[in-house]
């Protein structure tokens, strides 16, 4: 089935429920590993919203990408507690060791970075996940470490 099809089939499932527009957009995601833009005109028709207020939930939330992501994916906190424990530094030094910037892949699809806001492990700043893992008190050699396991 088609992009069209299969989000016609996710938006017939789970319209019914309350406030169905985010349970929507991640099933989507889930889906197709992201959320393609024809998606969107038929979320605003099925669920009788405006294209404006659609884009507008997609682009609001960081958790939905635009385009299908890497084999891998590194988020860096970008939150207040990492940001002052060097977090820019190490988001420097991850786009520097990947060669692209934030919601970005590289181009042998092996990473995407993304940012995050708060992995509630502030107590172990700077913090990252890789692959839906957790990592605390992140440094540089940490990073080289999983990009590196990455790129395998
Ligand atoms: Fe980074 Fe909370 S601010 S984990």
């Amino acid at each position: 089935a088609d992009v069209s099809e299969r989000t016609l089939a996710i938006i017939d499932e789970l319209k019914g429920l309350e406030g169905p527009l985010l349970p929507i957009l991640h099933e989507i995601q889930e889906e197709f590993g992201y959320v393609p833009q024809e998606s969107l005109p038929l979320l605003a028709r099925e669920l009788n919203l405006s294209r404006a207020e659609v884009y507008g939930v997609v682009t609001f939330y960081h958790d939905f990408r635009d385009h299908p992501a890497g084999r891998h994916v590194l988020k860096l906190c970008r939150a207040e507690a990492c940001q002052s424990m060097g977090g820019d530094r190490l988001a420097e030094r991850a786009k520097q060791l990947l060669g692209i910037d934030f919601h970005e892949t590289t181009p042998d699809g092996a990473v995407t970075l993304e940012p995050v806001y708060c992995l509630g492990l502030c107590s172990c700043a700077p913090s990252a996940m890789f692959d839906g893992e957790v990592h605390g008190r992140v440094d540089g050699a940490d990073l080289e470490a999983l990009v590196t396991e990455a790129r395998r």
